[in-house]
């Protein structure tokens, strides 16, 4: 590498300095000037700038802003003078070793420089065939470079550990590729993910995408149907070992994703629903459908559905107030699927309407049997509703509720119940945070949730 072409600093007109043109490609971040403003306007420029013998600069780009900034007349520059353009934007990467870069910016510098290591990197492979072939033919082989990898060298240059740079090309790659949304990136360069944190999300949407895309090319295929492949329970327990997201994992958008838990039923316990209550070309309606996990399933049982919520979470779900009743839109029903959120413990939105945010337990008893009352309303004779509770005791004023059984309690007094099925959630479902937390503090979670079908009092059957 070339040295310093003089040790002593020379003075040099501000103006007189040309920025490097790869420096604003790369360095993006929006580092704010203001310090060291404050710091150059009271004690000058100390360390020096370091600039070629024509005078482009390679390090020293805020300082020289902050100098034309303060109309300096003269700041202290280093020369130097590269090579190569190889050796000329390794200079300006590692003058920048100590800065604090966004994830962007390593990026960037990875892009700069990987032609040049991936040109070595060739060379490198093309003498070890060479050696390798003389060597076949009893020659000697001459000394062959250490086995190096590009990564490693690259890593090196930007002055990082080699999986970390990994990471942040794979983030990169997977956003350019949209196979992971944007705002994951924003995140990381912002600060408020970790490049090991931002690189999990990533991995996971691009798992997911994969698994939707084969989801959505098995709903494609004329002969696929959701109803072969389940393994129907012929009792009034339907348990599950896994909580199977497939259907929503196709409707979902990425802030779910994201999110993590939001309490969509598995989809073999709609499905289950389905298969008892329906049948092919039947109309099922959703009022609370988040991200539209019936109506995925719906579909691909061939079944027709329309699903609304307070916030959809999918774009096939239309914005609604479920306490106002069914819109005028919506169809009559076969079946009214009802899964209102379990009471106060989740909340869905910061809407005050939001059932989440029952002010107690009384007022979110009182809005999901009103919301099951209104919406009976759509079913046509001889179809059902069918509600989906958490079986949870929680506190009422001074005495616990039995959420469930109130529910059920309730939904008599609008129609007939039909049955009551169990279904414990496997305990894989359970954030293992909450079960510490339960053991702990001697709770205990309730893995049932209870299903109600209902007929109406006037439906013929
Ligand atoms: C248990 S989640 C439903 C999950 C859904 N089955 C799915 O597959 O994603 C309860 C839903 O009720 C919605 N919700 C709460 N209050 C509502 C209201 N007043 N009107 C309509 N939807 C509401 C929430 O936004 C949430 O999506």
């Amino acid at each position: 590498m070339s040295e310093p072409l003089d040790t002593a600093p020379i003075l040099l007109p501000p103006t007189s300095l040309t920025p490097h043109p790869q420096n604003d490609a790369i360095y993006v971040g929006s580092t704010s000037d203001l310090d060291l403003h404050e710091s150059i306007r009271r004690e000058g420029i100390l360390e020096p700038l370091v600039a070629t013998s024509s005078n482009v600069l390679l390090s020293g780009h805020r300082r020289l802003r902050v100098a034309l900034d303060l109309e300096l007349e003269t700041v202290p520059v280093r020369r130097i003078d590269p090579k190569s353009a190889e050796e000329e934007v390794n200079l300006l990467v590692a003058f920048n070793t100590q800065r604090k870069k966004t994830a962007t910016e390593i990026y960037h510098e990875a892009l700069v420089l990987k032609p040049y290591y991936a040109a070595r990197a060739a060379e490198r492979q093309a003498e070890g065939r060479r050696a390798g072939a003389a060597a076949r033919h009893g020659k000697s082989t001459p000394d062959l470079q250490p086995r190096r990898r590009m990564i490693d060298e690259l890593a090196a240059a930007i002055g990082i550990k080699r999986e970390m740079l990994r990471r942040i090309l794979r983030i990169h790659e997977a956003i350019e590729g949209q196979t992971a949304p944007q705002r994951i990136l924003d995140e990381l360069n912002e600060g408020r993910l970790s490049v090991h944190e931002a690189y999990r999300r990533v991995r996971r949407c691009q798992r997911l995408a994969r698994r939707r895309e084969s989801m959505e090319r098995a709903l494609e295929s004329t002969d696929f149907n959701y109803e072969d492949q389940l393994d129907i329970q012929p009792f009034d327990v339907w348990e599950f070992r896994r909580r199977d997201n497939d259907f929503h994992d196709i409707a979902m958008d990425e802030d779910v994703i994201i999110e993590g838990s939001y309490g969509s039923p598995p989809a073999q316990l709609i499905a289950h629903a389905l298969a008892y209550w329906t049948k092919p070309g039947d109309m099922v309606v959703d009022p609370m459908a988040g991200r539209g996990q019936v109506e995925s399933v719906a579909r691909a049982m061939r079944r027709r559905a329309v699903s609304f919520d307070l916030v959809p979470r999918a774009d096939f779900v239309a914005e609604h107030d479920a306490m106002k009743g069914p819109p005028p839109e919506c169809p009559p029903a076969d079946l009214v699927f009802l899964d209102p959120p379990y009471g106060l413990t989740h909340e869905y939105s910061k809407d005050p309407r939001d059932l989440s945010r029952c002010v107690s337990e009384d007022a979110w008893l009182g809005a999901v049997l009103d919301i099951a009352r209104r919406w009976m309303t759509v079913i046509k004779p001889g179809g059902r509703m069918v509600v989906l509770i958490g079986s949870e005791y929680r506190r009422n004023g001074d005495q616990m509720m039995d959420r469930a059984w109130a529910v059920g309690r309730g939904l008599e007094t609008l129609g007939r119940i039909e049955r009551r099925i169990q279904v414990p959630y496997a305990t894989s479902m359970f954030d293992p945070r909450r079960t510490a937390h339960a053991i702990e503090n001697r709770w205990m979670l309730s893995r049932i949730r209870e299903l109600f079908a209902i007929v109406s009092r006037d439906s013929s059957s």
